[in-house]
């Protein structure tokens, strides 16, 4: 089943064509230099930038897949309706139901972090990796907007055991990042300076919500407890490293997702792991997830392809196909609206 699918809930105007769970084609134009200097994503500015560009990704999207005559060869059209930014959500969602109509297909709307969780299960064109979906699945969902646990019972059966009481984990990094002067986004500029001193915990941030079987997580504490750290040390004139900050305050963030993750594992007695979102691009992260899961004798299943960490349109086009199964399509298109903070279940 071809899909053509599309996502502009954030910074990243995406299109893509997937057949069942395989990959063909994959467009993703990035704004991070159009927000970067204003040190996080700007509402007004990601909205013109996917209004620019929305035509020629979805035409990208189409011409790499090989696809002359959409009417014939796309067997749906899907689209982010949520959670995002509502005006970078409308450009998505009026796009599609433009190419709904034109093409007389069905619409199949997808929430964003049902993407991130089917992301994990991507295959390329030629169907690798080739790995089954098994059911059930405990998922981590670490972006900049959510930080989540979910009890993944079946295709679509999702279970919130868990989430964050203030700010996302990559939210968290990004803003410490720009405490340090490190530029948007700090996930990445964090990861490189924390491997340069080997992730180092010199400064021992505070681990919120660390009662046992406290499966919330919660990090603006530990913004603040950062921020006043970096004030009093500037005042004191106490010597200050950059890698050591960026490290410690990882190792922070990390011990977190970790500790949750071990206490889900605990309750659920689910030794099977997705984690997908943005900040699991982090390699680092990524190690100690493995040998979390080696403690149980379990697996950890990540995007398996680089591009699909961050946001992109494959991960929204996989999870449609699964809707699309059930015959989850849109009843009626004209009343299909962005809803910003759409939840999982
Ligand atoms: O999933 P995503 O691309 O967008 C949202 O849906 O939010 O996630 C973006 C987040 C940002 O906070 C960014 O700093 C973080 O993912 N990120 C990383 C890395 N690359 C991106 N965090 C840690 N390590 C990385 N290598
Ligand atoms: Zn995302």
């Amino acid at each position: 089943m071809r899909i053509l699918s599309i996502d502009t809930s954030c910074d990243e105007t995406a299109a893509a064509v997937t057949d069942g769970r395989r990959i063909i084609s994959s467009i993703i134009y990035s704004q991070i230099l159009i927000h970067k200097k204003w040190g996080g994503v700007v509402p007004s500015l990601a909205k013109r930038a996917h209004e620019e560009r929305i035509d020629f990704v979805v035409h990208e999207a189409l011409r790499r897949a090989g696809i002359k005559n959409p009417r014939s060869d796309i067997d749906s059209i899907a689209v982010t309706y949520g959670p995002g930014l509502a005006i970078a959500l409308e450009v998505g969602i009026r796009k599609a139901k433009e190419l709904a109509t034109l093409y007389r297909k069905k619409l199949v709307a997808v929430n964003h972090m049902e993407g991130h969780i089917y992301s994990c299960f991507a295959q390329n064109r030629k169907g690798n990796p080739a790995r089954e979906i098994r059911f059930p699945y405990l998922v981590l969902l670490i972006s900049g907007g959510h930080t989540q646990l979910v009890f993944l019972r079946d295709h679509l059966q999702y279970e919130l055991l868990g989430e964050t009481i203030d700010d996302a984990a990559g939210e968290a990094l990004d803003k410490a990042a720009k405490m340090l002067g490190l530029g948007y986004p700090g996930g990445p500029v964090i990861e490189r300076l924390a491997e340069e001193v080997a992730h180092r915990d010199s400064f021992k941030f505070p681990r919120p919500l660390s009662k046992k079987n406290d499966l919330r997580f919660s990090f603006s504490g530990l913004k603040t407890s950062f921020f006043y750290f970096l004030k009093r040390s500037n005042t004191t004139s106490e010597v200050k490293n950059i890698r050591e900050l960026a490290s410690s305050f990882q190792e922070a963030v990390f011990d977190s997702l970790l500790m949750k993750t071990d206490w889900a594992i605990q309750k659920t007695k689910i030794n099977r792991l997705l984690v997908g979102g943005g900040v699991v691009a982090n390699m680092y992260l990524r190690g100690r997830f493995r040998a979390l899961m080696r403690r149980y004798q379990g697996e950890v299943f990540f995007p398996p392809y680089r591009t699909l960490t961050g946001d992109n349109a494959a991960m929204i086009g996989i999870a449609a196909y699964y809707k699309a199964l059930k015959n989850q399509f849109v009843t009626d298109i004209s009343k299909l609206d962005r809803t910003p903070r759409l939840s999982l279940s």
